[in-house]
């Protein structure tokens, strides 16, 4: 059974970060699959031999139709081995700032969906997206003013993090199918 990679984005780059932890998990354990949860069949979801969950980071928390998702469809997520990514742009902001806001929003998410999941989730990272500043609206409680717009995607640190789901996933059967579908 494949490996299901599912993504909530607001202007895209979950999208892209998703889509290439997908490929990646492929690369080593193949086949894998990886969906936008908006359109995704949810009657699927036990076809799936683990699940890897993503939403952009708005205001320290994913955004409201991942929310949604994990609480609909928790008994099916949590049924298997579950992996969580979090997309936001902790770099964007100063410095001195940066790393100690990327630590406290990393453990703040991760306990958040933990209560949601019943403490299923195995593992949870938070990783560098995209942030274009008019996104932001201003006066968001996010530290306007302090963000410097920039790509923070980090591709190394992707393929680390998608490297430590297999190693965490091995052991595990899957049949070796050689491909890779995406929507
Ligand atoms: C309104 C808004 C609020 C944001 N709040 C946060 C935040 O609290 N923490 C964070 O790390 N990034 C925050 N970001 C940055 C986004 O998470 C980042 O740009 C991410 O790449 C968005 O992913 P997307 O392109 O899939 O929407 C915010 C961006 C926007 C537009």
């Amino acid at each position: 059974m494949p490996i299901l990679v599912l993504y909530c984005t607001g202007h895209g780059s979950t999208a892209d970060v998703a889509k290439h932890i997908a490929s990646h998990i492929a690369e080593q354990m193949p086949p894998a699959e990886c969906h936008d949860m908006h359109s995704f069949d949810v009657s699927t979801l036990n076809d799936y031999t683990a699940i890897v969950i993503g939403s952009a980071v708005h205001g320290a928390h994913w955004l409201p139709d991942a929310t949604t998702f994990i609480t609909a469809n928790k008994a099916a997520l949590t049924s298997k081995p579950l992996f969580a990514f979090s997309v936001g742009a902790p770099k964007a902001l100063p410095k001195p700032i940066s790393h100690r806001w990327q630590k406290w929003e990393d453990d703040h998410i991760y306990n958040n969906l933990q209560k949601l999941l019943d403490g299923r989730v195995v593992m949870h990272v938070v990783l560098g997206g995209k942030l274009d500043k008019e996104d932001v609206h201003c006066c968001s409680r996010w530290t306007c003013g302090l963000i410097k717009e920039g790509d923070y995607k980090d591709w190394e640190e992707i393929d680390k993090w998608a490297d430590s789901v297999v190693i965490a996933l091995k052991g595990q059967e899957s049949p070796r199918r050689d491909f890779f579908t995406c929507t």
